[in-house]
Parts: structure tokens; C-alpha cells; sequence
């Protein structure tokens, strides 16, 4: 992967990171480049990609992009798996704007914030179990696994095990397709089981608060419960971790935003904001569909195209060039579409700056000296094909 993908990084800038450099899907396009971009999909599709920050944000709020209408053939799609056309991610309004005000009453911002203190004597337990060697695998893994059990009321006797389901359901694991396909079937069960328990005994977890609206409403059948529960532990599982191992790697790359942070711990809430613009852990959106002839970036787009946002070029689309490929904790304008825009715009995105900001305070109190044992080049990474980016091993001494 060559550094050109990131803007600012090219010529004589400095090089790009590894927290950058790690594996992109293969059709984004190096830069500089235009606002609108028509990429080939693995698929063989082709579809336009919007590279900057105001158009992104354009096309993701627009109604006259479908969502609905991108996840049904034959509309182009990067992916050859297309996505549930019932889930929450895949309606317009106004059947999107009723199911995510049921699911928004269980993720209103006093449940979040009561999460803090969990995700924070978990993190602290973690480190002082005689520190972390690889921070992915006893750090990001298992503070994101405790974090997801907690909001889904999971038994404490029974995270272990479901916390080994989700790695084996995710592949975070070394695992067969079948073995992957076996724990997602079994976590299929699981979520049904949470749900009657969270029914039984309404504990203050946040599937407790979702079971509760859902029966107030009775707006959704069974299964319908279960597959929202399914994508909370799907959009929200797999993008903590990697997300968190990426602004670490990025943190620790750096010539010296590390120490800066040590120095002042103060400085943490802002630097969460500049690690989801520099190294964001989503590279792409989902795909949009025109449902009319129009205009993008002076390019005609036609009735029935799909679109979607490279959310990574539209992080590095600053204003006066305030030089992008740099990582500066102190930047006070990282603005950033880590977490899309618009209607669909993430769900759990207050949640995953508290488990970044929770993670990166405890990390930068009880390992201050924190260093990368390994050469960046050399590290391993989730396959450039998969949604969600990020290495799946971090040597760290301390
Ligand atoms: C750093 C971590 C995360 C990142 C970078 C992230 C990123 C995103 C992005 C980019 C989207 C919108 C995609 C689009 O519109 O094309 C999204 C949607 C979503 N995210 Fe996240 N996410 C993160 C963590 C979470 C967590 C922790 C949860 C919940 C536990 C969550 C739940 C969701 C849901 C349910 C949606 C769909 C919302 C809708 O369609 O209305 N995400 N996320």
C-alpha cells in the first residue's frame, strides 16, 4: 500500500504511518484527487466515490440518496454480501427514522455516561494484570468484550464465553469460515436468551432500556429484535477494537503526541477527535443510490448510480490544507466522518468516544513509558477486504 493514499505524506512530507498505511481496500484512490471518483468494486460494479468533506457530508444527509434502494438489486455494491434489507442501516425514512427512535431511547446520553466507571475499573484491571505484551490481544480485545457484555446484560459468569463467540463470529481470531459461521449461529441463540433474561430480570443495561421501549411500542416482531441486537454487537464490537489499536499505533508512530499526552492527560478528549480524522478505523460509508438524475462535484450522476463516501480522504480534506497527514493532539479543528453523517450517522458514536477517551486515559496513567516492540512495517492486519480496519497484534513494552 503505497503512501500516496494520504494526502500530505507524499513528495518531501514525511512518510505515511503504519496506522494510516495498513490495509486499504485496494479501489480507493491515491492521492490528490478529485471530489468524485468512479471506482471498480470487487463486485466488478462501478460506482462513484465522493473524496471530500463537504460532499460527503452532502450525499450522506441528501433523502434524494437511498439507502434502501442501494441494498437491493441490482444496485451496484462494493460487496458481493448485501446487507439485510430490513436492518436499521439499510432503511430510508420514514421506517429508518421509527426504528432508530426506539433504538436512540436505550442510547440516550445518561445511559452511556453511567457506563464510564465499568469501562474504567475493567481497563485499570487489565493493566495492572502485569501489563499488557500485546495490547490488542490483553487490552483492546478484552475491555471491548467486557464493554459489549455490560450492554447487553450479559451473565458475568457467561462473558468468557461470549466474548470467545463474538472473536470466532467476528474472525478476530484465527478461525475456519465454518468455524466463524458455527459462532454466529450460536450467538444467534444467545441474543434470543438475552433478551427473554433482560425481560425477567430489567437490569440497568442498556438491552434492559431497549427491551422496554420495544415492549411499550410492540413496534417489532421478535426477530426483528433480535437482529437490532445483532448489529449493536456487529457495528459495535469489531470497530472498538481495531479503533482503539489504531489511534495507540498511530499515538506511539508519532514523534512525540504520545508524551504530549502523558505530559498533559488533559489534552485526551481533543486527541480522540484527531485519531478518528487521521486514522479512522471505517475507511468507506455504505452505498447511497441517486433516485434522480444529478449533479456531484460538476459531474452528472445518473437515476439509479450508486455513491458512496471515502471517509478517509474526506478526514484529510481540512480546511487551508491545515497539513492533514500530520497527527496533532492539539488540532483544534478535527473535524472528521468517522462516524458518517446524516440520518444513519453512528449510533453508538458517544459510546465509542467514551471506551476511546476511557481506554487512552487509563493506557497513558498506568503505562506512561509505553513503546511499539515491533517494527510498524511488520505488523499484521485485518485483510484489506474486510469492513472494519485495524492490526490484530500490537507488541508493546512498558
Ligand atoms: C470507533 C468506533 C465506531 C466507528 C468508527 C463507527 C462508524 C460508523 C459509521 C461510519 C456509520 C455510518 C455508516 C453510513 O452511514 O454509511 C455507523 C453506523 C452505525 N453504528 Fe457505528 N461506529 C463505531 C462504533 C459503534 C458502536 C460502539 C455502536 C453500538 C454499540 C455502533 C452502532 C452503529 C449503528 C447501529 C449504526 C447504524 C445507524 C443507522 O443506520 O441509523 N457503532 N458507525
Amino acid at each position: 500500500m503505497s503512501a500516496s493514499h494520504i494526502p500530505g505524506t507524499t513528495g518531501a512530507g514525511a512518510p505515511a504511518t503504519a496506522a494510516q498505511r495498513g490495509p486499504l481496500p485496494p479501489y480507493l484512490p491515491r492521492w490528490p484527487v478529485p471530489g468524485l471518483v468512479r471506482i471498480l468494486a470487487p463486485t466488478g460494479d462501478r460506482l462513484w466515490l465522493v473524496t471530500r468533506f463537504a460532499l460527503g457530508r452532502r450525499v450522506l444527509a441528501d433523502p434524494g440518496f437511498s439507502r434502501a434502494a442501494a441494498v437491493a438489486p441490482p444496485a451496484p455494491a462494493v460487496h458481493p454480501l448485501r446487507p439485510d434489507p430490513s436492518s436499521l442501516t439499510s432503511l430510508d425514512p420514514p421506517a429508518h427514522s421509527r426504528l432508530r427512535a426506539l433504538v436512540n431511547r436505550a442510547f440516550v446520553p445518561q445511559a452511556i455516561a453511567a457506563l464510564e466507571d465499568g469501562i474504567r475499573a475493567e481497563a485499570r484491571g487489565l493493566l495492572r494484570r502485569g501489563g499488557p505484551r500485546d495490547l490488542v490481544r490483553d487490552y483492546t480485545m478484552p475491555l471491548a468484550a467486557a464493554t459489549i457484555c455490560r450492554i447487553l446484560g450479559v451473565p458475568e459468569a457467561e462473558r468468557d464465553r461470549f466474548a470467545a463467540l463474538a472473536d470466532l463470529g467476528h474472525a478476530l481470531v484465527p478461525c475456519t469460515p465454518q468455524e466463524s459461521e458455527a459462532a454466529r449461529a450460536e450467538l444467534h441463540k444467545q441474543f434470543g436468551r438475552l433478551i427473554r433474561l433482560a425481560r425477567r430480570e430489567p437490569g440497568g443495561h442498556l438491552l434492559g432500556a431497549l427491551v422496554r421501549a420495544h415492549d411499550e411500542d410492540r413496534a417489532l416482531s421478535e426477530a426483528e429484535l433480535i437482529a437490532l441486537v445483532e448489529l449493536l454487537l456487529n457495528a459495535g464490537y469489531e470497530t472498538t477494537i481495531g479503533q482503539t489499536g489504531l489511534a495507540v499505533l498511530a499515538l506511539l508512530e508519532s514523534s512525540g503526541e504520545w508524551r504530549r499526552l502523558v505530559a498533559d492527560p488533559g489534552l485526551i478528549p481533543g486527541a480522540v477527535e484527531e485519531l478518528l480524522r487521521f486514522a479512522p478505523v471505517v475507511p468507506i460509508s455504505f452505498t447511497r443510490l441517486a433516485r434522480q438524475d444529478t449533479e456531484l462535484a460538476g459531474q452528472p450522476v445518473r437515476a439509479g448510480e450508486a455513491v458512496l463516501v471515502s471517509l478517509l480522504h474526506a478526514n484529510f480534506d481540512l480546511p487551508d490544507d491545515g497539513c492533514p497527514g500530520v497527527l496533532d493532539v492539539r488540532r483544534r479543528t478535527a473535524r472528521h466522518l468517522s462516524f458518517g453523517h446524516g440520518p444513519h450517522i453512528c449510533l453508538g458514536a458517544r459510546l465509542a468516544r467514551l471506551q476511546l477517551r476511557t481506554a487512552l486515559e487509563e493506557l497513558v496513567a498506568v503505562c506512561p513509558g509505553l513503546s511499539l516492540d515491533a517494527d510498524p512495517a511488520a505488523l499484521r492486519w485485518r485483510p484489506p477486504e474486510a469492513i472494519v480496519r485495524g492490526p490484530t497484534a500490537l507488541p508493546v513494552s512498558w
